[in-house]
């Protein structure tokens, strides 16, 4: 993509007649993260989101809470824009078909479609499926396509826009543009259906059947067909108008970069939308994008209608908006389906978050502090060591550019990571408390400056992703958000010719710690765990939005009793953490050597790398048992034990103030 192209993202308009859900939170977030990127590297960028407020859904739901249609669409669509504001989503302008240059525009496309001999009216006598609003053949209801109870036989006279006229060229646009819907098996799927013999679009709902919808300007007894309508909000948004002397610079932007829609409405887009733009007279989108569903995790697509929706809110409340940013867009491909659970969220923030970048953020940021006064090191020589990191963070850059323009998120997320996990492998390899222990403050500098530009650089690429936490790392790295900016756009020019020199600091700037970016979380925050009381781990289904209280625990069963030479025959003492490091075969392990007051310190390997990163335990005094026999744990002798507080998960060591070697009885 060229730097100057002005890029035009848009997501479907949501019905108002629910809250959000993480379905809707999901293109949002998409097209916000898209957006995002290519503002950041300097682009014009436009993106547009918004509410579909019209239609016999959204009157349906009015009805049933008693209000008008206009009242209940101005009080849902406050909690819609609210949850963009709480997700930290960008948009360009929120439109709402009720807003009044849409409304001058769809009825300005009727009257030309109208006056160029497009739209036909016709009696109809079929079948009529109410919560899809759309008309159903013969075949489709014998088939079984539909549940019978939402079907209504009607016989009416309606307005038809032309639509079959358009078949061939459709089908000839599709051959020429490869990418105009993506993923290919979404192509396929339309190339289908346009085998088949198209019909015509029915654009008209009689009043007197349904009134809530924009008038035809030329019969007064009917409104507007709510998807006509819908699908033109993505020119409105951008001041289309057919009329050129009332139009604003609506060229700039069309034809839009990614339009994103659910696999649900893919016909509407790449059939309805497409004719629709072909009778205007207005190019076709680059690229129609149909991404997966989330599902519950029995494979069940979630909505409002089936009451398991999971709400977006109570993710943000508990984990913030960027976790649930990163979580959506990293946990699977955008055009496949995936299973959403509270427990692969809290998997996943763990992992990704709190270990691998919060550890590294924190790793790298406390022994700058210790030992180096708190100021950005110089470098000084470089070894293969930096250079093969060197050569990570260009393939990370590059896999970040190429899956953001090209809506692979997870994969550019992939990558990235790649960088975060071989900053933490650097950290083990080089042994910075080692250095730090000899006095080789030389290297120890360069190695410390390294670690923190691979903080600088990952938080530079996840400005996009999570904005906050970004913003977060780069203070604590004393940088400014302008100058983060900068470095982003250099690094992607960068990473077109390979490795990426990680130099990009200045030394001397301060640097802070603070709190960590991603704290741990042990256990499920209360008000999700709330939720599931009572319920079995594997039929997990929220019962409901619960009020925030801790969820109960179980006592731990009794002990069994014994007696106390039992107990005499452990040998206790306290012993000092001398170095750290994380063991070569296992995560949840950390090789120690601990000095308990013998001729020579103790090698001791201990699953406490979930709670601890190395260097939080170098110089702790801890309470070893001394007399355990040696064991072999994943190719490491480990010569005793130390005692922490906690069963499954560490919660704390037990540490003592006394010098090594003190016996603990
Ligand atoms: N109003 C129409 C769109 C008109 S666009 C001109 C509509 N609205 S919707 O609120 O029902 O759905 C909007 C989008 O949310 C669709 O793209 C749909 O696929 C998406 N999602 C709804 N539930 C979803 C999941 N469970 N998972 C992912 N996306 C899902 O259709």
């Amino acid at each position: 993509m060229s730097d100057h192209e002005p890029v035009y993202v848009t997501t479907p308009i949501y019905y108002v007649n629910g809250l959000p859900h993480i379905g809707h939170a999901y293109t949002t977030i998409a097209a916000d993260v898209f957006a995002r990127w290519h503002r950041l590297a300097g682009r014009q960028v436009f993106f547009l989101t918004g509410t579909d407020e019209h239609g016999q859904k959204v009157l349906q739901t009015a009805e049933s809470r008693g209000m008008t249609a206009q009242d209940h669409v101005d009080d849902l669509v406050v909690h819609w824009k609210r949850m963009w504001e709480r997700l930290d989503i960008a948009y360009d302008r929120f439109i709402r078909t009720t807003d009044a240059d849409h409304i001058e525009v769809v009825q300005a496309t009727l009257r030309q479609i109208w006056d160029a001999g497009l739209v036909e009216q016709r009696d109809y006598e079929g079948w009529y499926h109410v919560g899809d609003e759309i008309f159903v053949t013969d075949k489709d209801v014998e088939a079984g396509k539909y549940d019978p109870s939402e079907l209504q036989r009607i016989t009416e006279s309606n307005y038809w826009f032309k639509m079959s006229a358009y078949q061939e060229r459709l089908l000839a646009h599709l051959d020429a543009n490869p990418d105009f819907i993506r993923p290919v098996a979404r192509m396929n799927e339309v190339k289908g259906f346009l085998r088949q013999t198209l019909g015509d679009l029915c654009i008209s709902r009689p009043k007197a059947r349904m009134s809530w919808g924009i008038e035809l300007p030329w019969d007064a007894d009917y409104v507007c067909y709510v998807w006509f309508d819908a699908l033109l909000n993505y020119l409105t948004g951008i001041g289309y108008h057919p009329d050129a002397d009332n139009a604003g610079d609506w060229q700039t932007w069309w034809p839009a970069t990614y339009q994103l829609l659910g696999k649900d409405i893919l016909t509407t887009h790449s059939v309805y939308w497409s004719t629709m733009l072909m009778a205007m007279g207005v190019p076709l989108a680059d690229c129609l994008y149909s991404h997966g569903w989330w599902t519950s995790t029995d494979g069940d697509k979630m909505s409002k209608s089936k009451g398991n929706a999971i709400d977006i809110g109570i993710l943000v409340d508990e984990f913030g908006p960027d976790p649930a940013r990163y979580f959506f867009l990293r946990d699977k491909g955008f055009g496949a389906d995936g299973g959403f659970s509270y427990d692969g969220f809290l998997t996943r923030y763990n992992a990704d978050l709190a270990n691998d970048l919060g550890n590294l953020a924190h790793r790298g940021l406390s022994m700058t502090r210790n030992w180096l006064d708190g100021q950005t090191p110089a470098l000084g020589e470089i070894t293969p060591l930096e250079t093969a990191l060197y050569d990570v963070a260009g393939k990370a850059v590059a896999a970040m550019a190429s899956g953001i323009e090209s809506m692979s998120f997870n994969t550019a997320l992939e990558g990235l990571w790649d960088l975060v996990k071989a900053g933490n492998k650097y950290v083990d390899d080089t042994q910075p408390w080692a250095l730090n222990k000899a006095g080789n403050t030389e290297r120890l500098q360069t190695v410390l400056r390294t670690v923190l530009e691979v903080c600088h650089l990952t938080a530079c690429c996840l400005l996009p992703v999570m904005p906050n936490k970004a913003n977060e790392l780069l203070e604590k790295l004393g940088r400014s958000r302008q100058d983060a900016e900068a470095c982003l756009r250099e690094a992607v020019h960068a990473a077109d010719l390979g490795p990426i020199a990680l130099d990009l600091l200045h030394e001397g700037q301060a640097i802070e710690p603070g709190d960590p970016l991603f704290p741990r979380l042990r256990e499920m925050p209360a008000a999700i765990a709330a939720m599931f009381e009572n319920e079995s781990a594997d039929t997990k289904k929220p019962k409901k939005k619960a009020k925030k209280k801790p969820p109960a625990k179980k006592r731990p069963e009794p002990p069994a009793e014994i007696a106390f030479d039992d107990f005499a025959k452990l040998n206790l003492r306290t012993g000092r953490v001398i170095t750290a490091a994380k063991h070569p075969k296992a995560d949840r392990l950390l090789v120690l050597t601990v000095d308990i007051g013998e001729a020579s310190p103790r090698q001791i390997v201990a699953g406490l790398a979930g709670r601890f990163a190395p260097d939080d335990l170098i110089g702790r005094t801890v309470v070893v048992v001394a007399n355990l026999a040696p064991a072999n744990l994943r190719g490491v002798e480990s010569q005793g034990m130390i005692l922490a507080a906690g069963d499954a998960e560490v919660v704390d060591l037990v540490t003592v103030a006394a010098d090594p070697g003190v016996v603990v009885r």
